[in-house]
Formats: structure tokens, sequence, C-alpha cells
């Protein structure tokens, strides 16, 4: 037996990844706040050497110093109540790695609380649902180098590993960042669900059955649009209902949950003045799914007809993929910078070629783009990505236009395409500055002269240099 790990949370998560622990020789000490929770669990599986403990203080007397414990319950208050009580019974130098989805500020937060009472704090994004944190999972590491050594052996036995046998984890930065590429992580992961959505919806709208549709999504699976999502998609819609026989999907409601760390990426994206308009609305969709009064106050507008290619339809969505890939680094990027994290970027997403939700033939891809130019402003301007834009631009035009003509709203495809746009064409807001000035003296910047000016636009239009 390797040295001892505490568990503390035994939902899906937290008892999939004591187990994963314990596969790779770890002894792992698991508390749960239900106690009959925890009897079970250790029960039910007898040849993993699991130490049962009742209470918080057992947990950590069952541990050596330095003690591990990990986290994986759920985020936000229950995470930080949790936390607290135990770091009564943890000494000065004992480590604490919060696995939940919490927000990175709380991670933050707790982690400064942990550090004045001399106890190491980390935060640790898992990804990979429950199977993943079983079987492997990608797992974003955020904390001191400290904090690493005394983990790092366990976490990187854990975790996924790459074709190469790499393993998918590893320390991203500082507290804060293992939790902030989680959540951005999760951004990306509504925004492609968002676009798959889409485009599985404009081939209902053209008549297409599920298993139809099924049958794409496993193709495309074995093409360029290979990745869990895609994998995963081609299986929901093949699935038929026990209960009626029919398509499982037609038997749902068309109203979704969500947990909130795709709001979290969208918020924190605003904050740090970043753009990731498709994750914003793939965000909005969901809530607008989640507002049924609301839409069913509508009768429903007579449909056009929509007709579009299965291989059109294939471009446009592997192009949206990629543009929701650049703008989830674009926010990665944000808050490197205001944060002083430091994050390498190809880094991160070699950590996500196996293990979590948005592994794809793209993560590759983005690797060698930002391992052969760490400061790409931008994906869509590396030249790997600059060949996907070029050979698939038009696809997603005329995806997004017949969507549009035919009345299938497609939030995700529409922005993702209208923030390409964005990135190779001056904008309107020359217009934009020149109404601002006039309504609120706000200012302006010429383009042929540097300075800082106003127009005195309601008295004799003369224009003033204010720096
Ligand atoms: C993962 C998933 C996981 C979880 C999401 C779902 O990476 O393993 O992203 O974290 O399934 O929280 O998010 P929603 O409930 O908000 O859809």
């Amino acid at each position: 037996m390797k040295s001892c790990v505490g568990i503390i949370g035994l939902g899906s998560m937290g008892a999939s990844l004591a187990r994963n622990l314990a596969r790779h020789g770890y002894r792992v000490s698991v508390y749960n706040r239900t106690f009959e929770k925890a009897e079970e669990f250790v029960k039910e599986f007898p040849d993993d050497g699991f130490v049962l403990c009742e209470t918080l203080e057992d947990l950590a007397s069952s541990l050596p110093s330095p003690r591990v414990i990990m986290s994986v319950i759920t985020a936000g208050e229950p995470t930080k109540a949790a936390l607290r009580d135990l770091s009564k019974f943890l000494a000065p130098g004992d480590l604490v790695v919060d696995c939940a989805n919490s927000f990175y500020k709380d991670s933050m937060e707790l982690g400064k609380e942990m550090e004045e009472k001399g106890i190491l704090f980390a935060d640790c994004g898992v990804s990979g649902g429950k199977m993943g944190a079983l079987l492997g999972p990608s797992m974003m590491f955020g904390g001191s180098e400290k904090a690493w050594e005394l983990c790092g052996g366990a976490i990187l036995a854990a975790c996924a590993k790459a074709k190469g046998g790499e393993p998918c984890a590893a320390r991203l930065g500082p507290v804060g960042s293992g939790h902030f590429v989680k959540m951005v992580h999760n951004g990306i992961e509504y925004a492609i669900m968002g676009a798959i959505d889409e485009i599985y919806d404009i081939f209902r709208r053209e008549g297409f059955s599920a298993q139809d549709c099924a049958r794409i999504f496993k193709k495309w699976d074995e093409g360029a649009l290979h990745g869990y999502l895609t994998e995963i998609t081609a299986k929901v819609l093949e699935h038929r209902d026990p209960k009626t026989g029919k398509a499982f999907v037609d038997q749902l409601k068309d109203e979704v949950r969500m947990n909130g760390t795709g709001t979290w990426t969208v918020l924190s994206a605003l904050e740090l003045g970043s753009c990731a308009p498709s994750v914003g609305e793939a965000v909005f969709e969901r809530i607008f799914s989640s507002e049924p009064a609301l839409r069913r106050g509508f009768a429903p507008s007579p449909a056009p007809e929509v007709s579009v290619d299965s291989s059109e339809a294939m471009q446009a969505l592997y192009l949206s993929s990629a543009i929701i890939y650049a703008q989830g680094f674009d926010v990665l990027r944000a808050a490197s910078g205001r944060y002083g994290w430091d994050l390498d970027f190809a880094e991160i997403a070699r950590i996500w070629e196996e293990g979590c939700i948005i592994r794809s033939d793209f993560l590759p891809k983005i690797c060698e783009a930002f391992k052969k130019d760490p400061a790409l402003p931008s994906l869509l301007s590396s030249p790997v990505f600059e060949k996907i834009e070029e050979e698939n631009l038009q696809a997603l035009r005329r995806v997004v236009s017949k969507a549009v003509l035919g009345g299938v709203a497609c939030f995700v495809l529409e922005s993702s395409l209208s923030y390409f746009d964005d990135f190779s064409r001056p904008l309107p807001v020359n217009l934009l500055a020149a109404q601002r000035d006039y309504f609120g003296a706000h200012g302006y910047e010429r383009a042929d002269e540097p300075g800082f000016f106003h127009t005195e636009w309601e008295e004799d239009g003369r224009e003033v240099k204010r720096q």
C-alpha cells in the first residue's frame, strides 16, 4: 500500500475517485456526511482496503502527516462549510484539495483562509463524469508547488493517460487556476453541445428521424469530428426508450437544467473583458428552455422548408467547434494575464486530450498551435486553424443562412460565425464611438491622428483635442 489519501464525499464522483485511487495502490480513508452511505460503500468494495471514517475528526486521525484530503462534495456552501469544519482537525502543512466544480473565486477565498491556518489548499478541476473519475479523468490542478509535491503522485496515477501514455493532469498555476480552467472547459462543453443540438434541430426539421441523426453523428465521429461529445450524441440518439420502444430523445421534454459553470464562464468573460459569445448563447438557450410557460405562450409560426446537405452540416459544426475552442482559450488568456497565472495553453490542451468531456481531435491541434507559438493572440490566427477556416467557412455560412431562412434558431452556430467575421474585418464601432460622443461627450479616437477628441455636435461642429 502506498501513502494514504482521504476522500470527503461519496457521491458518484467521490466514490469513483476513491475506487480509482484504491486501484492504483493507495490506501484511501473515506468519509461521507451520511455515515450509512460510507458504510455501504466500504461494504460494496471489500477488496479495496478503504478505511471507514464516521467523523471528520476520524478522517483526520486516520491519515499520516502531512495529511492529503480530497474533497468531492457539492460546490459552494456545502464545500466551504465542510472544509472549514475539517480544518479544525488539521495541522499546519496538511493539504486539502477541493475537487468539486467550485467557483474559482470561492477557491481563492478558501485558499486564503486555509493559508492563514498554515494549511495547504489546492483546487483541482476533475472532468470526465462518473466513469472518467473511475477510469481516469482529466485533472486540472491549481495550487502551490509544495501542494503538488504532496498529491501530484496520486493525481498523476489516477488521471487519464493520453495515447502516448502521458498523464492528462498537471499543475497549471496557483490556487484558483485549476477551477478556472475547469470552468472554461465546461463553458466550451456548453457551447459545443449547443452547436451539436442546433445541427440536430436542423436535421429533424428536414424530416430525419433520431435514428437517421444517430447514423450521421456516428459517421462524423469516425472522421474529423471525432470526439467524446460526437460519440455520445450518436449513442443517445440511437437509444430506444425501454418504456415505449420509441426514440428516447423524443420522449424528453424540451427543457434542460444546468449547474452553473457555463454561466460562470460567461460572467467571468464579461468581468475579464473577454469575448465568448457562443458560450453566452449556449447558456441563454438553456435558460430559455427552462421557461416553457413563456415559450408556449406563442402559437407556432408556419415552418418554412430547410434543406441542408449533411456534409455541409458536418463542416459547419467542425468550424463552429474550432471557433468555440478559440473563444475558450481567449477567456483563459484573459484570466492568465489578469491574475498573473502564466498559464501554459499547450499544456491545458494536452491534458484535455483524454479523460475530459471536450476531448476531441481538435485538442492535439490546439496543443501543437500553442507549442509553436505560446503567445498566439487567438487560435483562429494559427496556421492549423486558418486552414480549417478556409475549408469550412462557406459551409458554415450556408448552414446558418438556411437555418435562419427556415426559422430554425441557431444561437451558437450563428454567434460563432459572427465572432469569426468580426475577426477579419473592421468593426462598425466607429459609428458607435461618434454616437456616444454626440449624446454623452465621451470622446473618440481618430484613425488618422493620435490623441483623444470630442466634437461639439450641437454647437458649431468644431473638433476639440482632449489629450
Ligand atoms: C465534466 C462535466 C461535469 C458535469 C457538468 C455538467 O467535465 O465532467 O462538465 O463537470 O457534468 O457540471 O454541467 P451542467 O450540469 O451545468 O450541464
